[in-house]
Protein backbone atom coordinates (compact mmCIF):
# COMPACT_ATOMS: atom_id res chain seq x y z
CA UNK A 1 0.00 0.00 0.00
CA UNK A 2 1.90 3.30 -1.13
CA UNK A 3 1.90 5.60 1.63
CA UNK A 4 0.78 9.64 1.00
CA UNK A 5 2.42 11.29 3.90
CA UNK A 6 3.28 14.55 3.45
CA UNK A 7 5.18 15.78 6.68
CA UNK A 8 5.64 13.83 9.95
CA UNK A 9 2.83 15.42 11.41
CA UNK A 10 0.45 13.35 9.19
CA UNK A 11 2.46 10.12 10.30
CA UNK A 12 2.17 11.15 13.96
CA UNK A 13 -1.83 11.55 13.83
CA UNK A 14 -2.15 7.78 11.42
CA UNK A 15 0.04 6.76 14.15
CA UNK A 16 -2.60 7.69 16.78
CA UNK A 17 -5.08 6.28 14.90
CA UNK A 18 -3.77 3.34 14.40
CA UNK A 19 -3.07 2.20 17.87
CA UNK A 20 -5.33 2.08 20.93
CA UNK A 21 -4.44 3.36 23.95
CA UNK A 22 -1.87 1.16 25.73
CA UNK A 23 -0.09 0.98 22.37
CA UNK A 24 0.11 4.91 22.38
CA UNK A 25 0.55 5.73 26.20
CA UNK A 26 3.67 3.44 25.67
CA UNK A 27 5.34 5.12 23.03
CA UNK A 28 5.01 8.28 24.07
CA UNK A 29 4.96 8.59 27.79
CA UNK A 30 7.59 9.82 29.71
CA UNK A 31 8.75 9.80 33.12
CA UNK A 32 6.39 10.96 35.90
CA UNK A 33 6.02 14.89 35.02
CA UNK A 34 7.95 14.53 31.88
CA UNK A 35 9.89 17.33 32.22
CA UNK A 36 12.76 15.84 30.85
CA UNK A 37 10.77 14.82 27.56
CA UNK A 38 9.72 18.58 27.44
CA UNK A 39 13.43 19.71 28.20
CA UNK A 40 14.64 17.52 25.29
CA UNK A 41 12.50 19.63 22.56
CA UNK A 42 12.94 22.67 25.04
CA UNK A 43 16.88 22.02 24.46
CA UNK A 44 16.36 22.77 20.19
CA UNK A 45 13.94 25.34 20.21
CA UNK A 46 16.79 27.14 22.07
CA UNK A 47 18.85 27.70 19.06
CA UNK A 48 18.16 29.66 15.84
CA UNK A 49 20.10 29.47 12.95
CA UNK A 50 22.55 32.19 11.68
CA UNK A 51 22.09 31.77 7.69
CA UNK A 52 24.77 32.68 5.30
CA UNK A 53 23.40 33.75 1.57
CA UNK A 54 24.37 33.32 -2.08
CA UNK A 55 27.18 30.59 -1.30
CA UNK A 56 26.37 27.94 -3.85
CA UNK A 57 24.26 25.13 -2.33
CA UNK A 58 23.57 22.88 -5.65
CA UNK A 59 25.46 20.01 -4.27
CA UNK A 60 24.16 19.66 -0.76
CA UNK A 61 24.21 16.21 -0.03
CA UNK A 62 24.05 14.88 3.79
CA UNK A 63 25.21 11.77 3.69
CA UNK A 64 27.38 10.81 6.13
CA UNK A 65 29.54 8.07 7.95
CA UNK A 66 29.34 6.20 11.27
CA UNK A 67 31.94 3.43 12.13
CA UNK A 68 33.16 3.22 8.90
CA UNK A 69 29.50 2.84 7.31
CA UNK A 70 27.83 5.26 4.93
CA UNK A 71 24.56 6.66 6.17
CA UNK A 72 22.47 8.78 3.63
CA UNK A 73 21.00 10.98 6.72
CA UNK A 74 22.97 11.74 9.94
CA UNK A 75 19.82 9.85 11.47
CA UNK A 76 19.79 6.23 13.07
CA UNK A 77 17.26 4.23 14.20
CA UNK A 78 17.68 4.10 18.07
CA UNK A 79 16.94 0.66 20.27
CA UNK A 80 12.76 0.66 21.12
CA UNK A 81 11.60 -2.36 23.25
CA UNK A 82 8.84 -4.06 22.71
CA UNK A 83 7.75 -2.59 19.19
CA UNK A 84 5.54 -5.69 18.57
CA UNK A 85 3.20 -3.45 20.49
CA UNK A 86 3.44 -0.91 17.95
CA UNK A 87 3.10 -3.05 14.72
CA UNK A 88 2.93 -6.55 13.96
CA UNK A 89 6.09 -6.85 12.15
CA UNK A 90 8.14 -5.25 15.04
CA UNK A 91 11.78 -5.00 14.55
CA UNK A 92 11.96 -6.82 11.47
CA UNK A 93 9.80 -3.86 9.45
CA UNK A 94 12.31 -1.12 10.98
CA UNK A 95 14.76 -3.58 9.59
CA UNK A 96 13.45 -3.97 6.30
CA UNK A 97 12.97 0.45 6.44
CA UNK A 98 16.79 1.12 7.25
CA UNK A 99 17.97 -1.06 4.47
CA UNK A 100 15.90 0.49 1.78
CA UNK A 101 16.17 3.88 3.20
CA UNK A 102 20.05 3.62 3.60
CA UNK A 103 20.20 4.16 7.92
CA UNK A 104 21.30 2.21 10.12
CA UNK A 105 19.19 -0.04 13.05
CA UNK A 106 20.20 -0.34 16.72
CA UNK A 107 17.83 -3.09 17.91
CA UNK A 108 16.69 -3.63 21.52
CA UNK A 109 17.09 -7.25 23.34
CA UNK A 110 13.96 -6.27 24.60
CA UNK A 111 11.74 -6.59 21.26
CA UNK A 112 10.08 -9.22 19.04
CA UNK A 113 10.72 -10.63 16.55
CA UNK A 114 14.25 -11.93 18.31
CA UNK A 115 18.02 -10.65 17.47
CA UNK A 116 18.30 -13.35 14.84
CA UNK A 117 14.77 -13.04 13.07
CA UNK A 118 15.41 -9.24 13.33
CA UNK A 119 19.02 -9.59 11.58
CA UNK A 120 18.13 -12.00 8.80
CA UNK A 121 15.12 -9.52 8.08
CA UNK A 122 17.44 -7.45 5.63
CA UNK A 123 20.78 -7.32 4.91
CA UNK A 124 21.35 -3.86 6.65
CA UNK A 125 24.10 -3.60 9.11
CA UNK A 126 22.99 -2.93 12.20
CA UNK A 127 23.65 -2.52 16.15
CA UNK A 128 22.72 -4.61 19.45
CA UNK A 129 21.35 -2.94 22.29
CA UNK A 130 21.27 -5.02 25.45
CA UNK A 131 19.78 -5.48 28.69
CA UNK A 132 21.80 -7.31 31.39
CA UNK A 133 19.45 -9.61 32.71
CA UNK A 134 22.09 -12.43 33.68
CA UNK A 135 25.30 -13.30 35.37
CA UNK A 136 28.36 -13.48 33.36
CA UNK A 137 27.96 -16.76 31.40
CA UNK A 138 24.51 -15.29 30.22
CA UNK A 139 26.22 -12.25 28.70
CA UNK A 140 29.15 -14.59 26.65
CA UNK A 141 26.42 -16.88 25.50
CA UNK A 142 24.06 -13.65 24.33
CA UNK A 143 28.00 -12.23 22.99
CA UNK A 144 27.95 -15.37 20.83
CA UNK A 145 24.93 -15.02 19.53
CA UNK A 146 25.29 -11.54 18.69
CA UNK A 147 28.23 -11.94 16.61
CA UNK A 148 27.34 -14.75 14.90
CA UNK A 149 24.22 -12.75 13.58
CA UNK A 150 26.10 -10.39 12.13
CA UNK A 151 25.47 -7.12 14.01
CA UNK A 152 28.86 -4.97 13.87
CA UNK A 153 28.58 -2.91 17.19
CA UNK A 154 27.23 -3.55 21.13
CA UNK A 155 25.27 -0.57 22.74
CA UNK A 156 25.12 -0.62 26.47
CA UNK A 157 22.05 1.20 27.81
CA UNK A 158 22.97 2.72 31.08
CA UNK A 159 20.17 4.97 32.17
CA UNK A 160 18.22 2.15 33.48
CA UNK A 161 19.53 1.04 36.87
CA UNK A 162 15.68 1.11 37.63
CA UNK A 163 12.55 0.79 35.42
CA UNK A 164 11.09 4.29 35.95
CA UNK A 165 7.81 5.64 36.78
CA UNK A 166 5.65 6.10 33.33
CA UNK A 167 2.81 7.37 34.45
CA UNK A 168 0.50 7.18 30.99
CA UNK A 169 0.89 3.22 31.12
CA UNK A 170 0.74 3.35 35.05
CA UNK A 171 -2.82 5.32 35.18
CA UNK A 172 -4.19 3.37 32.42
CA UNK A 173 -3.42 0.31 33.83
CA UNK A 174 -1.34 -1.28 30.69
CA UNK A 175 2.42 -1.31 32.50
CA UNK A 176 3.57 -4.32 31.22
CA UNK A 177 3.51 -6.89 34.12
CA UNK A 178 7.24 -7.65 34.12
CA UNK A 179 7.80 -3.81 34.31
CA UNK A 180 5.97 -2.71 37.13
CA UNK A 181 6.19 1.13 37.87
CA UNK A 182 10.01 1.62 39.57
CA UNK A 183 11.27 -1.52 39.63
CA UNK A 184 15.13 -2.60 40.09
CA UNK A 185 15.58 -2.49 36.24
CA UNK A 186 18.29 -5.12 34.85
CA UNK A 187 20.88 -2.34 34.95
CA UNK A 188 20.74 -2.02 38.80
CA UNK A 189 23.99 -3.57 39.49
CA UNK A 190 26.01 -2.79 36.24
CA UNK A 191 29.34 -0.74 37.03
CA UNK A 192 32.15 0.48 34.57
CA UNK A 193 34.23 -3.00 35.80
CA UNK A 194 31.56 -4.97 33.91
CA UNK A 195 31.18 -2.38 31.06
CA UNK A 196 35.28 -2.92 30.88
CA UNK A 197 34.70 -6.89 30.72
CA UNK A 198 32.20 -6.61 28.18
CA UNK A 199 34.34 -4.24 25.72
CA UNK A 200 36.95 -6.79 25.94
CA UNK A 201 34.51 -9.40 25.44
CA UNK A 202 32.73 -8.31 21.96
CA UNK A 203 35.42 -7.46 20.07
CA UNK A 204 33.16 -5.09 18.07
CA UNK A 205 32.71 -1.22 18.73
CA UNK A 206 31.17 -0.25 21.86
CA UNK A 207 28.69 2.40 22.42
CA UNK A 208 27.91 3.12 26.11
CA UNK A 209 24.35 4.70 25.73
CA UNK A 210 22.44 7.03 28.54
CA UNK A 211 25.55 9.19 29.19
CA UNK A 212 24.09 12.22 30.46
CA UNK A 213 27.28 14.68 32.09
CA UNK A 214 30.84 15.94 30.91
CA UNK A 215 31.93 14.06 34.39
CA UNK A 216 30.79 10.54 33.12
CA UNK A 217 31.91 11.12 29.09
CA UNK A 218 35.20 11.93 30.02
CA UNK A 219 35.31 8.47 32.14
CA UNK A 220 33.86 6.57 29.11
CA UNK A 221 37.14 8.36 26.88
CA UNK A 222 39.25 6.68 29.77
CA UNK A 223 37.74 3.72 29.64
CA UNK A 224 38.24 3.11 25.79
CA UNK A 225 34.50 3.37 25.03
CA UNK A 226 34.16 4.16 20.82
CA UNK A 227 30.54 5.85 20.98
CA UNK A 228 29.28 7.91 23.88
CA UNK A 229 25.52 7.94 22.98
CA UNK A 230 23.85 11.29 24.57
CA UNK A 231 20.78 10.42 25.84
CA UNK A 232 17.99 10.44 28.71
CA UNK A 233 16.26 8.03 27.19
CA UNK A 234 13.70 10.14 25.64
CA UNK A 235 12.77 11.43 29.07
CA UNK A 236 11.30 8.26 29.74
CA UNK A 237 13.69 7.45 32.93
CA UNK A 238 14.93 9.80 35.16
CA UNK A 239 12.42 12.93 35.43
CA UNK A 240 13.92 16.72 35.57
CA UNK A 241 16.83 16.07 33.61
CA UNK A 242 18.16 17.97 31.53
CA UNK A 243 17.63 18.19 27.88
CA UNK A 244 19.70 16.26 25.64
CA UNK A 245 21.24 19.06 23.42
CA UNK A 246 21.70 21.46 25.99
CA UNK A 247 23.75 18.21 27.43
CA UNK A 248 26.20 18.03 24.31
CA UNK A 249 28.31 21.31 24.59
CA UNK A 250 30.02 20.09 28.02
CA UNK A 251 30.63 16.79 26.67
CA UNK A 252 31.44 17.53 23.09
CA UNK A 253 34.40 19.32 25.17
CA UNK A 254 34.77 16.18 27.46
CA UNK A 255 35.45 14.17 24.82
CA UNK A 256 37.92 16.26 23.13
CA UNK A 257 37.62 13.99 19.42
CA UNK A 258 38.48 10.13 21.64
CA UNK A 259 35.14 8.94 20.83
CA UNK A 260 32.40 9.66 18.69
CA UNK A 261 29.44 11.06 19.74
CA UNK A 262 25.56 10.17 19.08
CA UNK A 263 22.57 12.56 20.46
CA UNK A 264 19.10 11.33 20.80
CA UNK A 265 16.16 12.86 22.39
CA UNK A 266 13.20 15.16 20.77
CA UNK A 267 14.84 14.73 17.28
CA UNK A 268 11.53 14.94 14.84
CA UNK A 269 12.90 17.65 12.46
CA UNK A 270 15.69 18.29 9.65
CA UNK A 271 16.25 21.58 12.05
CA UNK A 272 17.14 19.31 14.63
CA UNK A 273 19.32 16.88 13.35
CA UNK A 274 21.08 19.94 12.21
CA UNK A 275 21.25 21.96 15.30
CA UNK A 276 23.11 18.82 16.98
CA UNK A 277 25.66 18.29 14.22
CA UNK A 278 26.17 22.10 14.18
CA UNK A 279 27.57 21.55 18.20
CA UNK A 280 28.95 18.34 17.70
CA UNK A 281 26.90 15.61 17.20
CA UNK A 282 28.41 12.74 14.23
CA UNK A 283 24.76 11.23 13.98
CA UNK A 284 21.53 11.27 16.01
CA UNK A 285 18.91 8.66 16.67
CA UNK A 286 15.14 8.88 16.59
CA UNK A 287 13.15 6.67 18.68
CA UNK A 288 9.68 7.76 18.98
CA UNK A 289 9.53 9.36 15.55
CA UNK A 290 10.36 5.63 14.44
CA UNK A 291 7.60 4.35 16.09
CA UNK A 292 5.43 6.85 15.06
CA UNK A 293 6.58 5.92 11.31
CA UNK A 294 5.97 2.08 11.98
CA UNK A 295 2.93 2.48 13.45
CA UNK A 296 1.38 4.76 11.14
CA UNK A 297 2.30 1.61 7.97
CA UNK A 298 4.80 -0.53 9.39
CA UNK A 299 8.53 -0.55 7.35
CA UNK A 300 7.23 2.15 4.50
CA UNK A 301 6.13 4.20 7.34
CA UNK A 302 9.24 4.17 8.95
CA UNK A 303 10.95 4.99 5.24
CA UNK A 304 8.70 7.38 4.10
CA UNK A 305 9.27 9.28 7.93
CA UNK A 306 13.02 9.26 7.14
CA UNK A 307 11.99 10.48 3.56
CA UNK A 308 10.65 14.05 4.82
CA UNK A 309 13.28 14.13 7.86
CA UNK A 310 15.65 14.31 4.63
CA UNK A 311 14.49 16.57 3.11
CA UNK A 312 13.70 18.93 5.60
CA UNK A 313 17.86 18.18 6.61
CA UNK A 314 18.26 19.34 2.67
CA UNK A 315 16.35 22.59 3.39
CA UNK A 316 18.11 23.58 6.26
CA UNK A 317 21.26 22.82 4.63
CA UNK A 318 20.63 24.56 2.04
CA UNK A 319 19.35 27.71 3.55
CA UNK A 320 21.74 27.73 5.79
CA UNK A 321 24.41 28.13 2.91
CA UNK A 322 25.95 24.30 3.57
CA UNK A 323 26.60 21.79 1.35
CA UNK A 324 27.66 18.82 3.65
CA UNK A 325 27.63 18.16 7.02
CA UNK A 326 31.14 18.71 7.77
CA UNK A 327 30.90 22.07 7.06
CA UNK A 328 28.33 22.65 9.76
CA UNK A 329 29.94 24.30 13.32
CA UNK A 330 28.72 26.55 16.14
CA UNK A 331 28.93 29.62 13.58
CA UNK A 332 25.64 28.47 12.24
CA UNK A 333 23.84 29.11 15.58
CA UNK A 334 22.93 31.70 18.15
CA UNK A 335 20.70 31.11 21.15
CA UNK A 336 17.11 32.28 21.04
CA UNK A 337 14.41 32.33 22.92
CA UNK A 338 11.70 29.95 22.68
CA UNK A 339 8.57 30.76 20.98
CA UNK A 340 6.32 27.88 22.20
CA UNK A 341 6.05 25.56 25.34
CA UNK A 342 7.98 22.56 24.32
CA UNK A 343 6.04 18.84 25.03
CA UNK A 344 5.96 15.78 22.68
CA UNK A 345 3.81 17.77 20.10
CA UNK A 346 5.27 21.24 19.96
CA UNK A 347 7.59 20.40 16.72
CA UNK A 348 3.91 20.22 14.46
CA UNK A 349 2.50 23.26 13.19
CA UNK A 350 -1.30 22.43 13.56
CA UNK A 351 -0.77 20.94 17.16
CA UNK A 352 0.49 23.87 19.33
CA UNK A 353 -0.12 23.52 22.48
CA UNK A 354 -2.41 20.14 21.76
CA UNK A 355 -2.19 16.59 23.03
CA UNK A 356 -2.97 13.89 21.40
CA UNK A 357 -4.29 11.88 24.29
C1 LIG B 1 8.77 2.84 22.98
C2 LIG B 1 10.22 3.04 23.33
C3 LIG B 1 10.98 1.96 23.75
C4 LIG B 1 12.34 2.12 24.03
N1 LIG B 1 13.10 1.03 24.36
C5 LIG B 1 14.44 1.17 24.53
C6 LIG B 1 15.28 0.04 24.72
O1 LIG B 1 14.84 -1.10 24.69
N2 LIG B 1 16.60 0.26 24.94
C7 LIG B 1 17.14 1.51 24.96
O2 LIG B 1 18.34 1.67 25.13
N3 LIG B 1 16.38 2.60 24.74
C8 LIG B 1 15.04 2.46 24.52
N4 LIG B 1 14.28 3.56 24.26
C9 LIG B 1 14.92 4.89 24.19
C10 LIG B 1 15.39 5.20 22.77
O3 LIG B 1 16.41 4.31 22.37
C11 LIG B 1 15.90 6.64 22.65
O4 LIG B 1 16.92 6.85 23.59
C12 LIG B 1 14.79 7.66 22.83
O5 LIG B 1 13.57 7.21 22.32
C13 LIG B 1 15.18 8.96 22.15
O6 LIG B 1 14.22 9.96 22.35
P1 LIG B 1 13.01 10.25 21.33
O7 LIG B 1 11.98 9.21 21.58
O8 LIG B 1 12.55 11.61 21.74
O9 LIG B 1 13.56 10.19 19.94
C14 LIG B 1 12.92 3.41 23.95
C15 LIG B 1 12.15 4.49 23.51
C16 LIG B 1 10.81 4.31 23.18
C17 LIG B 1 10.03 5.50 22.69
Amino acid sequence: MPVDFQTNEEVVRAARRALDQAGWDYLVGGAESETTMRRNRAAFDKWAFLPRVLVDVSGVDPETEFLGEKIRIPVMLAPVAGMQRIHPEAAGAVAEAAAEFGTLQTVSSLTDPGMEETAEASDGVKFFQMYIQGDWAWIKEMVARIKKAGYKAFVLTVDNARYSRRERPIIGRTALANLGPSMPGPGASVTWDLMDRIKDLVDMPIMVKGIATAADAAIAVDHGVDVVWVSNHGGRQLDHGRGTLDMLPGIVEAIGGKARIVLDGGVVRGSDVVKALALGANVVAIGKLQGWGLAAAGSEGVVRTLEILEDEILSAMALLGVNSIGELSRDYLERADPVAAPHEMSAWVNLPGERLL
